[in-house]
Formats: C-alpha cells, sequence, structure tokens
C-alpha cells in the first residue's frame, strides 16, 4: 500500500520504517529540514536497536523516502497517519496544534479519497475534531475517512513491539475502512480490534494510565514493606504468580517517567474533568509518582547530614535503560535536587550523556562507570542499564571515597552488596 506519515518522532519514524519493511511504499514527512536531510542519508535520529539497520535497508530498495513537503506525502498515498507531538499544556490537558495544523495541510492537498488516521495519542473525541477540521478545510469535494490506529510501542524495544505488537487496536467509521486496515497489519499475524473510533482512542490512555497506576501502587507497597521490615522484590514475585495480576510493571523505584506515562496520566484526569467526572484514584497515582524522588533524596540527605561539598556519582540518565530519552527522566529531578544543596554531581550514562550536557551544565560527565565512582561519597543507581548489573564492583569501592550505594532501581542483591562492603540502600527492601 502507499502509506504517508506525517511527523517523524519516536512514533513516526519507527511506524515509517516498519511499514517500509513490511513490503509498503512509504514516504515520511516533517517540516524539520536539518532531521529530513539526516534521515535521507539513513542516519537515525533517535536511538532505537535495529532501526538504523532497518532504515538503510528500506532506503536502499527504495520503499522508504522522506520529504518536507506534505503535499508530495499526502497526493502519492492512500493512507495518512498523523504521527505528530501531542505535547502537554500547563493544565494536564493535550496540545493538539500539531495535529490540528496537520489536518488542515491535509486539507488543503485532498484531491481524492485517503484515509486519514490518528496514530499519535490523542484525547477521546480527537477523531471527530479532525474530521471537522478537514471537512471546514478540503479544497475540493471528496470524500475521507478518520480512523484512530494508537500505537503502544516503548521506548528501546521500538522496532520489535511494531513487528509484534501484543494487540493492533483500529478504531473506524465503516466496514470498508476496516477491511483495508486488516490487510495493512495482516502480515504481522497479530491480534486485531476492531472498534468504533472514541473506544480506540480510550483505550490508549486508559492502557497507559493503567500501567502507572500497577508503578503507583507497587511503590507505595514499597513504602509499607521498608517500615514493615519486609521484601519488595519478593512481594512482587508473589503477586506476580496470580496470572490476573502478573509480574510486569511492579517494578518498585523512582517512579514512572518518560515522554508517555506522565503525560497521558495528566491527560486522562483532563479528559474526565472535561466530562464532568473526578478521576480521583488518577488523582492519587500521580501524587505517588511525584513523591517518589523527594523520599529517595530525602533519605541521602539523612545518610549525610548535610550534601554540601559531597561528591555523588551518578549512574543513568536515560528514562529507562536502551534509550537516550531524557524526557521526564528521573535523573534531572535527583540531580537538581543534590545540586540544589550544595553536592557536587559527577554522571555517566552509556548513550543519554550528550543530550543532558545541554540540560545539566553543572554536573561532570564521565568516561565511565568507575570514572563517576571515583572520590565519590555516594554512588546513586537512577536508570538500570544492563551493564551496571557486570561492573566489577571490587573496583568500584576502591575508587570511592565512602562505600555508599543508593540504588533507586532494586537492581542488586542487598547481601551481597553488604557482603562486598558496601552500605547499601534501595527501594522496599529491609
Ligand atoms: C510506555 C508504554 O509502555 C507504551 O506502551 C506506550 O506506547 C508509550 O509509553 P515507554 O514510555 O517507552 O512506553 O516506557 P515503559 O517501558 O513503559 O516505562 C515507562 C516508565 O515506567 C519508565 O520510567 C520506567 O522506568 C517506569 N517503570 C516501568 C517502572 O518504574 N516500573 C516498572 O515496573 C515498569
Amino acid at each position: 500500500m502507499n502509506i504517508c506519515v506525517i511527523g517523524t518522532g519516536y512514533v513516526g519514524l519507527v511506524t515509517g520504517v516498519v511499514f517500509s519493511d513490511l513490503g509498503n511504499e512509504v514516504v515520511c514527512v516533517d517540516s524539520d529540514k536539518a532531521k529530513i536531510a539526516k534521515l535521507k542519508r539513513g542516519i537515525p535520529t533517535i536511538y532505537e536497536p535495529g532501526l538504523k539497520e532497518m532504515l538503510q535497508s528500506n532506503i536502499e530498495d527504495q520503499r522508504l523516502s522522506f520529504t518536507t513537503n506534505l503535499s508530495e506525502g499526502v497526493n502519492k498515498s492512500e493512507i495518512i497517519f498523523i504521527c505528530v507531538g501531542t505535547p502537554q499544556k500547563n493544565n494536564g490537558e493535550t496540545n493538539l496544534s500539531f495535529v490540528e495544523s496537520a489536518a488542515r495541510e491535509i486539507a488543503g492537498n485532498l484531491r481524492e479519497y485517503k484515509i486519514i488516521v490518528n496514530k499519535s495519542t490523542v484525547p477521546v473525541g480527537t477523531g471527530d475534531l479532525v474530521r471537522e477540521i478537514i471537512e471546514k478545510n478540503k479544497k475540493y469535494q471528496v470524500d475521507f475517512d478518520v480512523v484512530s490506529n494508537p500505537e503502544f510501542l516503548r521506548e528501546g524495544s521500538a522496532i520489535k513491539d511494531c513487528l509484534t505488537p501484543d494487540r493492533i487496536v483500529i478504531g473506524v467509521p465503516n466496514k470498508k475502512v476496516a477491511n483495508r486496515f486488516l490487510e495493512l497489519y495482516s502480515p504481522l499475524e497479530r491480534p486485531m480490534l476492531i472498534t468504533d473510533v472514541n473506544s480506540a482512542e480510550i483505550i490508549k490512555y486508559a492502557s497507559n494510565s493503567f500501567l502507572a497506576t500497577k508503578i503507583s501502587f507497587i511503590n507505595a507497597i514499597a513504602d509499607l514493606c521498608e517500615t514493615a521490615g519486609a521484601n519488595i522484590t519478593d512481594v512482587a514475585k508473589g503477586m506476580g504468580y496470580d496470572s490476573r495480576i502478573g509480574r510486569e510493571f511492579l517494578n518498585a523505584g523512582l517512579g514512572y517517567g518518560g515522554s508517555c506515562f506522565p503525560k497521558d496520566v495528566h491527560s486522562l484526569v483532563h479528559t474526565a474533568k472535561k466530562f464532568g467526572l473526578k478521576f480521583n484514584l488518577l488523582e492519587n497515582v500521580i501524587q505517588i509518582n511525584d513523591q517518589r524522588v523527594d523520599f529517595f533524596v530525602g533519605r541521602i540527605e539523612k545518610r549525610f547530614k548535610k550534601l554540601k561539598d559531597k561528591t555523588i556519582g551518578i549512574l543513568g540518565l536515560a528514562f529507562k535503560p536502551d534509550t537516550d530519552d531524557l524526557r521526564e527522566a528521573k535523573s534531572i529531578e535527583v540531580i537538581q535536587k543534590l545540586l540544589a544543596k550544595g553536592a557536587r554531581v559527577k554522571a555517566y550514562d552509556p548513550v543519554a550523556m550528550e543530550s543532558a550536557r545541554k540540560i545539566l551544565p553543572k554536573v561532570e560527565f564521565c568516561k565511565s562507570s568507575y570514572d563517576a565512582a571515583k572520590g565519590a561519597h555516594a554512588l546513586i543507581i537512577i536508570t538500570e542499564w544492563r551493564e551496571f548489573k557486570l561492573l566489577n564492583l571490587e573496583r568500584i569501592k576502591n575508587e570511592m571515597a565512602c562505600p555508599v550505594i543508593f540504588d533507586g532501581r532494586n537492581m542488586y542483591d542487598p547481601e551481597r552488596k553488604r557482603r562486598l562492603g558496601f552500605e547499601y540502600y534501595s527501594i522496599g527492601r529491609k
């Protein structure tokens, strides 16, 4: 099929690359000239395992192209995916201005029947809004349909998630469009749910908010475990064996970050408010998540009495492993609080340091974990990169001024750490 993808952020770029890999002709459109120039040369603009190879091979096979010219993309395609950013406004509401302007531009270039798809995460009612905008701004008397096909990919495993999704949700206005989508996605051989547009829009927010709820729930239980002298790892394991609960997203720690959960939970609370409902449960989920860093930094401060002139080594800056994304990363919050208390901060992350330099100018960036540990009074684990599990801890201890570890992601076995001579603090464990 001929496909146009508008927006080459995380969702747009991965969607475009994967659709082309499945044999479709794909044109990716973005107004950012520098980005398009890079992508045309086969250079990925985000760090994502497997992306570079797939991008380059599909450009070579001439199934995948990039342009800043939206009209060219729209004219060539039958299905147009809107994958632009949907950031958060100060009041928690989703800012739909990029979706609205994409819809206006599509309308101006609509010369024959097309299917327009919202793939970006957008609140319920956005499908209707896009339809109204196109109807109002189209220049020719042509028909079109609007579909909601939310994306569930995770950063760090985006290609894999796109190729083997747990489910494909397709919100359609009629059977004819449903059949085109069943055909488009049939090579993946994954479960597909055909529903109405509004339900598809809500499925995405409900899913992300539910996962965020699991995380805040387990974090609240972790606090109880710590006070009551229990072990959160065993508690999560014990709960997770129940197939109705499941073990995933029950990892206690510094809380959820990233470009989706914080924004989506706020947005759902706002949507509920718009419909006259108060979503108390999600307000508590947000509150629990917001308190995680204060609690963690408070504990570091308690251990040292004063943080002024203490050297703190940070391991991990990205909001989660296998990405260089720092959006809503807990590292930024932790580091800013430590700096405000007068600590000197050194940090290491396998891939996120380049972007971190711009946000955290007062931090000393290190070449390795050992470098970050050198002279440190405490080492703090913020992102659970696999390479931190494989560290030579004897060497780490020798580098440090004081062998204290605060583990914000429960990466290590407390008993083992103590045997090695560390003073080790983790989350929800004695
Ligand atoms: C999420 C959804 O998983 C994905 O389906 C959606 O399309 C986009 O949002 P992503 O933000 O890439 O994906 O990351 P995810 O792996 O879900 O983690 C989100 C945050 O939750 C991270 O900060 C992570 O550290 C945290 N988390 C996750 C926990 O604190 N504990 C857990 O058990 C799991």
